[in-house]
Order: C-alpha cells, then sequence, then structure tokens
C-alpha cells in the first residue's frame, strides 16, 4: 500500500468515531484532507465543522460542509487530526503544515482527540521531527536563544522556495526546533508555554490522542 492509501484506509476508519448530529472538529494536513473527503460523503449526518486553519475551511467549504467559527460553539464532541509523530501513549508533534496553534485550541475544547496517522509515524520517543513552535515575529530572536539553553537547534522556518519567513493564519511565525529527544513531553510542553513570545508549541502532550488509528500494511491498528 502506498502512503496515500494508508491516510485514507484511517480516514475512513475515523468516521466511526464521528457522532450524528453534531460539530467535529478538523484538523490540516494531508491526513486529514483525506478525512475531510470522507466527512462530504456523510456530511448529511453532521451539523458541520470547526476548521483548524484556513485551508482546512476552504475544503470543508468546498465540499458544501458548513464551517462555524469556534466562539459560537461552546464545545466539540470528537476532533480529528494528524500528526507528524505520535507515542503509544499518544503524545505527538504536530505542526508540520504550521497549524499547531488552531489545531491545539480546537482540540482543548473537543472531548475526543482522534489522531490518524501512517504507522511510519509511531515513534519511541519524539524529536525526531523538529518541533515547531509557533511564535510573535518581534519574538522570534528572543525565544530561539531559550530554546536553544533548552538543548535545541532553532530554525526559522521560511516560506518554500524564498529567504522570507513563512507566516501562519494568525500571523505569527514558526521556529522549527532539531535535535531535541524528548524525554518527558509533558515537562518541555510546559517549559516551552512558559517562554514570553511562545504563541503555541506544536507538543501536545498533556492533552494527547485519546484514540490513534494508525495505518499499516496489515490494516489499521487502533491505539487508545
Ligand atoms: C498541521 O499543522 C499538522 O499538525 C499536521 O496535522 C501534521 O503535520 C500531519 O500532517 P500530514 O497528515 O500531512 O502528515
Amino acid at each position: 500500500m502506498t502512503q496515500d492509501e494508508l491516510k485514507q484506509a484511517v480516514a475512513r476508519a475515523a468516521i466511526e468515531y464521528v457522532v450524528d448530529g453534531e460539530i467535529i472538529g478538523v484538523g490540516t494536513g494531508s491526513t486529514a484532507n483525506f478525512f475531510i473527503d470522507e466527512l462530504a460523503k456523510i456530511k448529511q449526518r453532521i451539523r458541520g465543522a470547526v476548521a483548524s486553519s484556513e485551508a482546512t475551511a476552504a475544503r470543508l467549504r468546498g465540499h458544501g460542509i458548513a464551517v462555524f467559527d469556534l466562539n459560537d460553539v461552546p464545545s466539540i464532541a470528537v476532533y480529528v487530526d494528524g500528526a507528524d509523530e505520535i507515542t503509544a501513549a499518544g503524545a505527538m508533534i504536530k505542526g508540520g503544515g504550521a497549524a499547531l496553534t488552531r489545531e491545539k485550541i480546537v482540540a482543548s475544547v473537543s472531548g475526543q482527540f482522534v489522531c490518524i496517522a501512517d504507522g511510519s509515524k509511531l515513534v519511541e520517543t519524539l524529536g525526531q521531527f523538529p518541533l515547531p513552535v509557533e511564535v510573535l515575529p518581534m519574538a522570534r530572536s528572543a525565544v530561539s536563544r531559550q530554546l536553544a539553553q533548552l538543548g535545541g537547534e532553532p530554525r526559522l522556518r521560511l516560506k518554500a522556495g524564498s529567504s522570507e519567513p513563512f507566516i501562519t493564519d494568525n500571523g505569527g511565525m514558526i521556529v522549527d526546533v532539531l535535535g531535541l529527544a524528548i524525554t518527558d513531553p509533558v515537562a518541555l510542553e510546559r517549559s516551552i508555554n512558559q517562554i514570553v513570545g511562545v504563541i503555541a508549541v506544536g507538543l501536545f502532550a498533556s492533552r494527547g490522542a485519546d484514540v490513534c488509528l494508525l495505518g499499516t500494511a496489515e490494516g489499521v491498528r487502533t491505539l487508545t
């Protein structure tokens, strides 16, 4: 099976977790895109969705799925999203697609976080994938110095094929931190959250995934 077929398989499996008559939280990325396409097939069963990025909102609307502003939605039953890395305990690195802050916000008001990923995303220790940190532009250097003190190698994310910084949906910038072996994800998430100028860190540990659907050649594995 190709990686896309594995992503499609978990996206299809995640439909089982959709609660009828509810508003669904929807993540960002290639796996989340496959989920949106599956959700479109059952759109008459749901009220709509809250999107974790402008790209996701556009794809949902393109399928005729109503997109709600989170301010008008007090709680969400289920949030479905991909991950860049996930441990068997459900701690994740996210933000490869730069949507980490909105993903974290939508996840924080959701009853159940269903992570969908191809099997290559499962790791024993987080940190092989550079850890994305969204920062206020004026604080990018100050925050980067503090991230270096934590043992990582911070790199400002640039627009593809350009020397200009990448700008998020929120007007923030992304510092990717390389070289971290994250043995205590909850503690590191807390430390980075305390750095002034950080908008959000792409470590989802204190609030990780409740269920992970992993696409493997043998079929979809469910980790809880
Ligand atoms: C977006 O900001 C990310 O958190 C994505 O959810 C994550 O990068 C997974 O993306 P893919 O499904 O494209 O691998």
